[in-house]
């Protein structure tokens, strides 16, 4: 059984300036343990369906099960990294951000420290534990959010460009330390991005959706390449290749 489902799930928003059907008829399954990258234009409803799927929003159509059971509310099994970098609480230090949601638990002091010390080390920031987000780099912040979210032990992490806003080289060394971090951690993954060889380089399969109104599934390009990922091997080539020719149909449609 798969450990995430979408049934036809639909979003219509409904504002002053009347409806717009961001998402309809997204439809997709998940298994344990993959990663799977959802690709598109800016506006075409990628933080709609994760938002969904974290439980900030509701569908107006269709269904969204996680184990069989239907999603309604945020969940520490649903763990969520925000895109950009400024979504940890900056009056707690790095150790109490991570350690957040467990407190929330009632788990005790000496166990919230431990586990905290063991998700710094697996992001790399052994020692960086007493720092406050302001004396952390945006790559460190985005390292802490990233341990704050499986400090919870969720089923599954929801996230959104969380690489986004950071240079390429720290985006690079990132990729590659999530990629490590997915692999020991064993979660199932859902991420969002804009970026076709970021998707290539992480994903064990990428979904590209079609522009709005509407956002929905296009096409889902499974990735069938060894980790880590050689960018210039032909296999990559082609995967980008056939990924970046159905997002360009979206583009130039618009
Ligand atoms: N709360 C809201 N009320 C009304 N419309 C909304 C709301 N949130 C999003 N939308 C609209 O829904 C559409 C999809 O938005 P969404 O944020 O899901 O796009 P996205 O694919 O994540 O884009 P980007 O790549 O720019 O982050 C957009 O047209 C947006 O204007
Ligand atoms: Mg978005």
């Amino acid at each position: 059984m798969a450990l995430v489902s979408l049934e036809v799930v639909g979003k219509t928003y409904r504002g002053r300036s009347g409806a717009y059907e961001a998402v309809r008829d997204f439809s997709l399954e998940l298994a344990e343990g993959e990663f799977f990258c959802l690709l598109g234009t800016s506006g075409c409803g990628k933080t709609t369906v994760l938002n969904m799927l974290a439980g900030f929003e509701a569908p107006t159509a269709g269904r969204i099960t996680l184990d069989g059971r239907p999603v309604s509310k945020p969940a520490a099994e649903r763990g969520v990294v925000f895109q950009g970098t400024d979504s940890l609480y900056d009056w707690l230090n790095a150790r109490d951000n991570i350690a957040f949601g467990l407190r929330l638990a009632g788990v005790g002091r000496a166990e919230r420290r431990a586990v905290a010390e063991r998700f710094l080390a697996l992001v790399g920031l052994a020692g960086a534990g007493d720092k406050h987000p302001a004396e952390l780099s945006g790559g460190m912040k985005q390292r802490i959010q990233i341990a704050r979210a499986l400090a919870n032990n969720p089923r599954m992490l929801l996230m959104d460009e969380p690489f986004g806003a950071l240079d390429a080289m720290t985006r690079n060394i990132l990729q590659a330390e999530l990629t490590r971090i997915w692999q020991e951690a064993r979660k199932t993954v859902l991420f969002i991005t804009h970026d076709i060889e970021e998707a290539c380089a992480l994903a064990t399969r990428i979904g590209v959706m079609k522009r709005g109104p509407g956002g929905t599934l296009k096409t889902v390009v499974p990735v069938d390449l060894p980790f880590p990922r050689d960018r210039t091997s032909d296999a990559f080539m082609a995967i980008f290749r056939h990924v970046h020719a159905a997002i360009r149909e979206e583009i130039v449609a618009a």
